[in-house]
């Protein structure tokens, strides 16, 4: 019988075999590089606000305290964002003929809040909570960066469940003690050794079953 095809034809789908399986690998991966990649997690983004209101100006430069804006942030799963009359504390004298200021003052003369656009946020899936990481010394700057440093608000951790386990599995690489957890400069002398010490002080689990962040 006559050959169908041609010698040659076993070495081309050898080729092209070899070459789907390659291609599907690198689709699947270049896709799962595609949406760890900042565009995906919004990672570094600046968001436009109502207001351009300075972390860098007032944290940094002025040193108020977290706490003074967020105040739930020991006490609830929410940190809060600061009302209207938190800002008027200071800028019913400070800076009152300011263009820039002036949707505050009209929200406080109206009572209607100002509509801050959101620069983190969670799938609805995934269950996230403050005050248990300020409780055991996990502080803002290992997931929000240096905020004293930012002049408009940006998303500076992946916020991937990855990133999430990295954490969890090892909690004794980043704790601190806890009075340092608002501190934006603080930097271990020897975490190796520091580490473990407070793990075990604060009695510090490693949280990586799905029920604790999926229920
Ligand atoms: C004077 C008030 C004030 C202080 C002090 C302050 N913040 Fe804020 N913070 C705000 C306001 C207003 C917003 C909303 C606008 C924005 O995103 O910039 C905000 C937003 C944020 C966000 C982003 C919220 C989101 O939309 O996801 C984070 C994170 C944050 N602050 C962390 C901190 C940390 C950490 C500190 C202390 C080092 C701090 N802030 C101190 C007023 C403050
Ligand atoms: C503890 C006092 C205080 C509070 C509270 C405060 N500010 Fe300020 N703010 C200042 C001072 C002082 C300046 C001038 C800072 C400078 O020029 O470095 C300023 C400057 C500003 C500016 C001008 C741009 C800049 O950053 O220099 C904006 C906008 C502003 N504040 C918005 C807000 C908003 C919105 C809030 C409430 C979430 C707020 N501030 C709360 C003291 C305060
Ligand atoms: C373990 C990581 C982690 C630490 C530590 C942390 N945050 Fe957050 N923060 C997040 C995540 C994740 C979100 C988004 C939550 C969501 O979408 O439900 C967030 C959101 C916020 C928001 C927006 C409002 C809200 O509660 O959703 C503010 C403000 C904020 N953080 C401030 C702080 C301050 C101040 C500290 C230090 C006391 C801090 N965070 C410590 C991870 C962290
Ligand atoms: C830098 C370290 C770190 C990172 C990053 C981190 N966590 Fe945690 N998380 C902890 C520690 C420490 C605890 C407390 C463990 C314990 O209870 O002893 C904790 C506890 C929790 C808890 C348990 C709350 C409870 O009531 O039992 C949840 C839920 C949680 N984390 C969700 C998250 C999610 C979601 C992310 C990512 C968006 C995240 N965490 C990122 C360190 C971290
Ligand atoms: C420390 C918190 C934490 C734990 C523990 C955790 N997850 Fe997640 N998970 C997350 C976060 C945060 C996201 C959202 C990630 C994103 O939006 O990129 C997520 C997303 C997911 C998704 C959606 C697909 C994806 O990858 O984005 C699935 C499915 C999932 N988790 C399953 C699990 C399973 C199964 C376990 C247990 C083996 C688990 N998770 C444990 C935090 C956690």
């Amino acid at each position: 019988m006559a050959q169908i095809f041609h010698r040659s034809a076993n070495t081309l789908s050898r080729v092209t075999i070899f070459g789907a399986v390659f291609i599907a690998g690198f689709v699947l991966w270049a896709i799962g590089g595609i949406v760890r990649a900042p565009y995906f997690t919004n990672q570094g983004i600046q968001r436009q606000q109502p207001v351009p209101f300075s972390h860098q100006h007032h944290v940094g430069g002025l040193g108020i305290d977290c706490r003074y804006c967020h105040t739930s942030v020991e006490k609830s799963n929410f940190a809060g964002l600061p009302p209207t009359s938190t800002c008027m504390n200071c800028h019913s004298q400070i800076w009152t003929n300011a263009q820039m200021l002036e949707p505050v003052r009209a929200s406080f003369a109206t009572g209607k809040p100002i509509v801050w656009s959101r620069v983190h946020r969670l799938p609805d899936f995934v269950h996230f909570n403050h005050s248990i990481h300020v409780a055991k010394g996990i502080g803002c700057a290992s997931c929000h960066g240096r905020v004293d440093k930012m002049n408009l608000m940006y998303q500076a951790s992946p916020l991937t469940m990855e990133w999430c386990l990295s954490c969890h599995r090892a909690p004794e690489k980043f704790i601190r003690p806890k009075e340092e957890v608002f501190n934006m400069d603080y930097v271990a002398a020897n975490q190796a050794e520091l580490g473990p010490r407070l793990v075990k002080q604060y009695n510090v689990q490693k949280l990586t079953s799905c029920s604790t962040c999926h229920y």
